[in-house]
């Protein structure tokens, strides 16, 4: 693959040519097929070329292609809006903005919390993961790759450790950790809003304690703070709800959405509550192409598809074919490398422990490029990129699902 014009800033992962796709099954250049457990990077929860999704798109593109939604509206983007109120499960009427990429989405949500507030402070979490913008990147929990070589990113940002039981870190140390925040870095009436995710996709699929999720919910209330769930990618139905945050019994006051929300075509999404969202000055939020109409038809059929189906029998049923798996390669002691299953759902994490002979990140390279050779793609995730994500479409047949399975378990052989 000749990569010569493109920036080497892009780590690719694999390095071959995607040519076309049927839901969990991707075809490269040369025709070799592949399962594909990484979807896009959590874009694809209903597959490669969704019929309903296809049809909607083939029928838009006759219709209208685009309308810049801030000149001259037009009827996708009010009825996305529309179906956004009655998709995402929050008690009170949602307003929302769409956006091109999850990072405009985060960069919006940070405008609407700082002209809502007057504040400017951020708290967000080690590990957490907005987006490559300049103000989003800082909000990520990791220095490298993020934040090298580019000076003083916008701020102040607070960065708190995350509570979860797929960490070692539990309510109350997070607790005292914002404590502390408050008594060593910063007043806590500086403080905008928190953002979080429900559950951490880069990050290594790390479930937030429900907890510390309602202290967080107190603290903000107490304290005019607005708390951001990012929802980018644990969203739209793959923790085997339509949000991640249905897990945790606590409500947000704005969610980011983006990713499986148009299956494919660029769309993601700012919403909450109508006081927050109408703070900014008109003509503060918009952009040219956020909103295309081809993607609010393909998002529109993405959330009737995901509205009549059942979405926690699709996460049960993948989950328990992941699971199953996992506890057969823990129990064969022939990979000492498999680690703890992580995540909800069908958001699962595989962490890679380090051995004798190597650490969990470099085990992990080396079957990524195995199971590559077997015939299924997969991504790696995590602080020191040592969790294996699975990310296959929700709707992956049992069957296919398996054989993806096992090309793991023979790229483990191989370790
Ligand atoms: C949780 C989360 N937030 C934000 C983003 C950024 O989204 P985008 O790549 O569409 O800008 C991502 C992308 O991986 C994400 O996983």
């Amino acid at each position: 693959m000749d990569l010569s014009h493109i920036s080497s800033a892009l780590g690719i992962v694999h390095s071959l040519c995607i040519e076309r796709g049927k839901n969990a099954e991707v075809w490269d250049e040369e025709g070799r097929r592949y399962i594909d457990f990484v979807g896009g990077i959590g874009v694809l929860n209903l597959g490669h070329g969704h019929p309903a999704v296809v049809e909607a798109v083939q029928r838009q593109v006759e219709t209208l292609m685009h309308s810049a939604f801030n000149a001259i509206p037009h009827r996708g983007y009010l009825e996305v809006a529309k179906a956004l109120d009655a998709f995402v499960p929050v008690s009170y009427p949602l307003s929302c903005m769409l956006t091109n990429s999850g990072a405009e989405a985060t960069e919006n949500a940070l405008k609407v919390a700082r002209a809502a507030t007057g504040r400017q402070g951020v708290i967000a979490f080690d590990d957490g993961f907005h987006g490559r913008t300049l103000a989003a990147l800082n909000l990520n929990g990791k220095v490298k790759p993020y934040k090298n070589g580019l000076g003083a990113l916008p701020g102040p940002v607070y960065h708190l450790p995350f509570p979860s039981r797929d960490s070692d870190i539990d309510a109350d140390q997070a607790m005292a950790a914002l404590e502390r925040l408050f008594e060593v870095e910063t007043p806590i009436d500086e403080v905008a809003c928190i953002i979080v995710e429900p559950v951490q996709g880069e990050g290594g699929f790390r479930l937030l304690c429900a907890d510390f999720a309602a202290r967080l919910r107190c603290l903000c209330d107490r304290h005019g703070i607005v708390l951001i769930f990012d929802e980018i990618q644990s969203g739209f139905g793959r923790s085997g709800r339509r949000f991640a945050f249905s897990h945790l019994g606590v409500e947000p006051d704005l969610t980011l959405m983006g990713k499986s929300m148009a299956a494919g075509l660029p769309l993601a999404a700012l919403a909450g509550r109508r006081e927050l969202m109408d703070a900014i000055v008109k003509g503060g939020l918009g952009g040219t192409y956020s909103g295309n109409a081809v993607a609010c038809a393909a998002a529109r059929v993405v959330m009737d598809v995901m509205s009549e189906s059942n979405l926690r029998e699709w996460g049960d049923r993948q989950e328990s074919l992941i699971a199953d798996a996992h506890r057969r390669w823990q129990a064969s002691r022939r990979f000492p490398m498999v680690g703890k299953l992580t995540g909800i759902g069908a958001m699962r994490g595989i962490v890679f422990e380090d051995t004798a002979t190597a650490t969990g990140s470099e085990h992990l390279m080396a079957l990524l490029s195995a199971a590559r050779d077997a015939g299924v793609l997969l991504m790696p995730s995590g602080r020191r990129r040592n969790v294996l994500r699975l990310l296959p479409p929700l709707t992956t047949e049992p069957d296919i699902l398996n054989e993806g399975l096992n090309c793991i378990e023979q790229a483990l052989e191989t370790l």
